[in-house]
């Protein structure tokens, strides 16, 4: 089995996994369930608190979430150009 870095091992892979971001979870949950998901996020912060994360998640739920849909508790699998589910 190939090596994994922890930090991807164990990375959140939905809003519902992400700690201590209440508001931005809510804010982004409602800005996907609206529609209106803005062209670009800037994301700042101590090391470690979760921007990449989030923003992974923000990708994949605005991908797979068709306009006006509740977000889902579980995340759906998002392919990449590779074929394999992102990370
Ligand atoms: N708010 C959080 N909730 C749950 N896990 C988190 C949170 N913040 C960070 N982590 C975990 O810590 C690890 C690093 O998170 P992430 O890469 O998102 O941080 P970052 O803010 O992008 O860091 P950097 O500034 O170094 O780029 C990941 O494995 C992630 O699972
Ligand atoms: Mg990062």
């Amino acid at each position: 089995m190939s090596y994994m870095a922890l930090y991807r091992k164990f990375r959140p892979q939905g809003f519902q996994d992400v700690k201590g971001q209440e508001a931005l979870v809510r804010t982004l949950k409602n800005q996907i369930q609206a529609d209106r998901i803005g062209h670009a996020y800037l994301f700042c912060g101590t090391r470690g608190t979760g921007k990449t994360t989030v923003a992974k998640i923000l990708r994949r739920q605005s991908i797979v979430n068709t306009p006006g849909k509740a977000v889902p508790a579980e995340p759906a699998p998002c392919a990449g150009r590779s074929g394999k589910a992102a990370p």
